[in-house]
């Protein structure tokens, strides 16, 4: 395969469409060869003619993906990259798993599309492979087409559930775009309009490193987020909640764990105020974390509902939202989703749950995630920027500093490591409240030696991080 031949064909056809229109509305543009620029300039050039500016690309020069395979994809001029993030978390298989690409080729020819009106087998396969993974007796889903809208039907089947409304959710935690995700979400950034929303309370993020009173031991830390929560409940909410949420990992927030004991004691309040727990695992589901299935089962706790997205299908637009019976049988209004257990996205779900299965992927992501982790703490030890080495399995992140005493968040530096890796053929993701944290979150597939070239290639771009500064 000639990659850049293939990249030149299909951008110049995006270019010759984009002269035709521009010369149906009456005007002339150069060509992307005479314009002198790279292909991603060209396409990003036409983004910016049709799509809108919030939809905004990682880097300070756009990078254009042409294809991938594996942990690897391929830009538009034929530069390979070792992809370290797998598209915030989704491909979690890799690009184009084999499995995952016939599933869905065979499905779309045979029925592509009935909405949630009807009955089909790939969606009720997806669902028993799901209630067949999940902890305790959560056996009942709703499929969605993300994360977001999954997030809505879990606080509606809540608020049906218990016939309340208030919702306690954490301090720099992510939870989706519509109205009430973003309300539930805490980062003002990705809070684009001002609350409008009401019934929706923060209790403080587990976040040990920035805790505000200083060093405690995990014990402690538990007791001083429980007594918070407590308090949220008692003082902001009519002390009679509908449920607690939160991601069992805060990801945007920059792969925040909370510490050990945190989701026993936190889950038993909201509880004993009558409220429910939901946990977010659209970041921490499927092996993600190493050994267990969900995040969740690190803390031993079996959430009342559970919301999943992302890694579910293999990159296929999938959101779940699974709970008991009990509580699904709540919604007896009407509801429908047009796209919701669509056939070709349940096929790939189902295939990508098998592979996970076959492959052992909470295995992997724990062996693999031990390797990554070793080489971030050589990493944190050698850089004092490094403020923080944190997260589990193949979840890990490194938090920037601009100083380890004052724990000044760098953005900064963080911005120069992510265009530092890409200059070593590494793609990495970003987060934290300042968009001062590093993440990593490659395939749950990651051989060993890609790990190695993965780790390898970070920490030249942190020599060449620390050369700069
Ligand atoms: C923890 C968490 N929940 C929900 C969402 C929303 O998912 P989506 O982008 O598929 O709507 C995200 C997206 O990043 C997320 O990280």
């Amino acid at each position: 395969m000639s990659t850049s031949l293939r990249g030149t064909t299909d951008v110049s056809s995006l270019a010759s469409r984009r002269d035709d229109r521009r010369r149906s509305h009456g005007t002339a543009s150069p060509s992307n060869s005479e314009a002198g620029t790279s292909h991603a300039a060209a396409i990003f050039a036409q983004q910016q003619q049709y799509i809108f500016d919030c939809v905004r690309p990682l880097y300070d020069e756009p990078l254009a993906i042409a294809e991938g395979s594996g942990c690897r994809v391929t830009d538009y001029d034929g530069r390979e990259y070792l992809d370290a993030f797998a598209g915030i978390l989704t491909t979690s298989l890799g690009h184009c798993h084999p499995a995952v690409v016939a599933a869905v080729q065979e499905q779309a020819a045979r029925v592509g599309h009935l909405s949630t009106l009807y009955v089909n087998d790939r969606q009720v396969e997806a669902a028993r492979a799901l209630a067949e993974i999940s902890p305790g007796d959560l056996g009942r889903t709703f499929f969605l087409n993300s994360g977001t809208e999954a997030i809505e039907t879990a606080l509606a089947t809540a608020r049906l559930h218990t016939g309340r409304t208030e919702i306690i959710a954490l301090r720099q935690a992510y939870h989706g775009r519509t109205s009430m995700a973003a309300a539930i979400t805490a980062h003002a950034p990705w809070r684009v309009l001002p609350g409008t929303v009401t019934g929706i309370t923060h209790a403080l993020s587990p976040y040990a490193y920035r805790a505000p009173f200083g060093d405690a031991s995990d014990e402690e830390l538990v007791e001083i987020y429980a007594r918070d929560l407590i308090e949220v409940i008692e003082t902001t909410t009519n002390g009679r909640p509908a449920a607690f949420i939160a991601e069992t990992i805060q990801g945007v927030g920059g792969y925040i764990v909370p510490p050990k004991g945190y989701f026993q004691r936190m889950a038993g309040i909201i509880r004993s105020y009558g409220g429910l727990f939901i946990a977010d695992e659209v970041q921490s589901g499927f092996g993600r974390t190493g050994t267990h299935w969900f995040g969740i089962e690190h803390w031993d706790v079996v959430p009342d509902i559970t919301v999943m997205a992302k890694g579910i299908a293999g990159g296929m637009p999938v959101g779940a939202v699974t709970t008991t019976s009990e509580i699904a049988g709540s919604w007896r209004g009407k509801t429908i989703s047009t796209f919701g257990g669509n056939p070709v996205c349940m096929a790939a779900m189902v295939a990508t749950l098998g592979v996970m299965r076959a492959e052992d992927v909470r295995t992997r992501a724990r062996d693999r995630g031990a390797q990554l982790r070793a080489a971030l703490d050589r990493l944190g030890a050698r850089y004092p920027w490094i403020g923080e080495v944190r997260g589990m399995g193949l979840m890990q992140a490194i938090e920037l500093v601009e100083d380890p005493a004052t724990k000044e968040p760098s953005p900064r530096l963080a911005g120069k490591l992510l265009h530092a890796a890409r200059d070593e053929g590494l793609l990495i993701g970003i987060g934290g409240l300042h968009g001062h944290v590093i993440r990593l979150g490659p395939s749950l597939l990651i051989e060993e030696d890609e790990m190695d070239e993965v780790t390898a290639r970070l920490g030249r771009a942190c020599a060449t991080v620390a050369a700069g500064r």
